[in-house]
């Protein structure tokens, strides 16, 4: 795992593509690396698809260590698409790890036996590391879910040390169980505990929406990298802040509340226009698809903003492109606030 920084983005279905990817890159200073996720990928999909022309799979000029995230549990699927992505995505600094998800919660992931579905089955689930591993000449990782109580971590290590043997070269914990879905608090303990067991990085997940979470989850747990997702969507110039209180830039981030606010809207009105250059002008689509991607991410990043509400109205009733600029900017002609900290609900 390449990184020299402590914070990456969570891979998201419907957010972590090319558009917010690129919105958090911009926003590192440079010379500092992390590892970027895709969205979820089908590995039924991908074998068919072509790389590159997919919302999920177009990546941004000169994108490096990418680890995408793959959802399966066949074998000949599993290697197929890995195989796919060594080729495909051909320099060697585009794709620098493979990672499984055994978090996915929905039911059909658990009436198929992937996602997080693998937690209960111990010996398949390795088995799924195996045929990743065998398949890549890549570091393969899989990220997990909590297990039900603290009395449950030893299961939790037993079953990541398994992983481990079965060819994981690191884990990210989630430490939310499947039936807290997103919501809740997430039990950094199980890091901490996870940590101090294995000998592998460990990534840590959950609750993450300031640098001061950043700091305090490095701090507290001893994983090696911390992990945000809708909370790093919401403030993507996390990045920036956390790069300036560890002294890798003199640039000075937006801090205050309206300062934030204000990066709020500069940020949404690039996403707009990143949203019709990938979306419609590189892959064709109608702008009606790139409308549903931004309406997703307002409804999910908008709950910062301490009168945010009506910014989904606005975002939702434009018709076009520009209407739906002219809208932003004139809601953003008054100064916003932007909270640290909101429920996560979504
Ligand atoms: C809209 C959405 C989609 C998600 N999709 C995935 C996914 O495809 N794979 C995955 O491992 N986790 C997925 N997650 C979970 C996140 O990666 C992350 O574990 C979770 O949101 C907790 O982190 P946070 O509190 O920083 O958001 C998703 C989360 C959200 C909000």
């Amino acid at each position: 795992m390449q990184f020299s920084f402590p914070l990456c983005l969570a891979p998201m279905v419907g957010l972590s593509h090319v558009v917010l990817r690129k919105i958090v890159f911009d926003y590192m200073p440079q010379g500092c690396e992390t590892i970027w996720p895709t969205e979820m990928l089908n590995s039924r999909r991908i074998p068919q698809e072509v790389l590159g022309a997919t919302a999920e799979t177009i990546l941004f000029e000169g994108e490096r260590n990418l680890v995408p995230q793959i959802l399966g549990n066949e074998k000949a699927d599993i290697q197929k698409t890995i195989q796919k992505m060594m080729n495909e995505w051909g320099d060697p600094n585009t794709v620098s790890g493979i990672d499984i998800n055994m978090g996915c919660p929905v039911q059909k992931a658990l009436k198929h036996n992937y996602g997080v579905a693998l937690m209960g089955d111990l010996n398949y689930a390795a088995q799924v590391v195996e045929f990743a591993a065998t398949a890549s000449r890549l570091p393969v990782s899989v990220k997990l879910r909590a297990v039900g109580s603290d009395k449950s971590v030893p299961e939790l290590i037993h079953f990541v040390k398994t992983l481990r043997d079965a060819g994981a070269q690191w884990i990210t914990l989630h430490p939310r169980t499947a039936a807290q879905k997103r919501r809740g608090q997430a039990d950094w303990n199980q890091i901490t505990e996870l940590k101090k067991a294995l000998d592998i990085p460990i990534v840590g997940n959950g609750d993450i929406q300031t640098a001061d979470d950043v700091f305090a989850m490095l701090e507290t747990t001893g994983c090696d990298l911390v992990m945000s997702g809708r909370g790093l969507a919401a403030r993507p110039w996390m990045v920036w802040q956390v790069a300036y209180r560890k002294g890798l830039t003199t640039e000075v981030p937006p801090m205050t509340e309206y300062e934030e606010g204000a990066e709020y809207g500069k940020m949404l009105l690039k996403y707009i226009h990143l949203c019709r250059h990938y979306f419609c002008e590189r892959l064709g689509y109608k702008p009606e698809y790139a409308f549903r991607k931004i309406q997703f991410f307002v409804r999910t990043t908008h709950v910062w903003l301490e009168w945010g509400h009506p910014l989904t109205s606005e975002v939702n009733r434009s018709k076009s492109f520009e209407e739906m600029i002219e809208r932003v900017e004139k809601f953003f002609d008054q100064p916003h606030r932007m909270l640290p900290y909101t429920e996560l609900r979504q």
